[in-house]
C-alpha cells in the first residue's frame, strides 16, 4: 500500500506515554493531518516548540484560481485545527488556543 494511504492507518494504541512533550505532539499531528481540505491541497504547515504547535497557512498550495481570496484555504486550516482539538483532548491535553498575529494589532 502506498505511503499516501498508510496515513489513515495511525494507531491511538501507538501513542508514546512515555515520550518526550514533542513526540507527543508529533503524534497527535498524525490526526491533525487527516483533516479535509479544499481540493484536497493540504495548505497548513505545523511546527512544534515546546509544548506548543504553531499552525500556519501554507499560501504556496494555494488556489490562485478557483480561490483567489484564500478563503477556502483558511477553512481548511481550520479543518486541521479542529482535529487537532479533538486528538489534543482525547490525549489527554487542554489545548489552548492563540490567534496570531492578534486581531486587536490589525489595521482594518
Ligand atoms: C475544507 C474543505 C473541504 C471541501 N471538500 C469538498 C468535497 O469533498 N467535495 C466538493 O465537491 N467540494 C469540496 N469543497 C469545496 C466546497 O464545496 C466549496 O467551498 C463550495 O462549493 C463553494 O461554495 P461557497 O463559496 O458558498 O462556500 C471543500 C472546501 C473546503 C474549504
Amino acid at each position: 500500500m502506498s505511503e499516501l494511504l498508510n496515513i489513515w492507518k495511525v494507531k491511538e494504541s501507538e501513542f508514546p506515554q512515555t515520550g518526550t512533550t514533542e513526540e507527543k505532539l508529533k503524534f497527535i499531528l498524525n490526526y491533525a493531518i487527516l483533516a479535509p481540505s479544499s481540493h484536497n491541497t493540504q495548505p497548513w504547515l505545523f511546527q512544534i516548540d515546546s509544548e506548543a504547535i504553531y499552525l500556519y497557512a501554507d499560501r504556496s498550495r494555494g488556489l490562485f484560481v478557483a480561490d483567489p481570496k484564500e478563503r477556502e484555504l483558511i477553512i481548511s486550516c481550520g479543518t486541521a485545527l479542529y482535529n487537532l482539538r479533538i486528538a489534543l483532548h482525547h490525549f489527554g491535553y487542554k489545548g489552548q488556543i492563540i490567534t496570531f498575529p492578534d486581531p486587536s494589532s490589525l489595521l482594518c
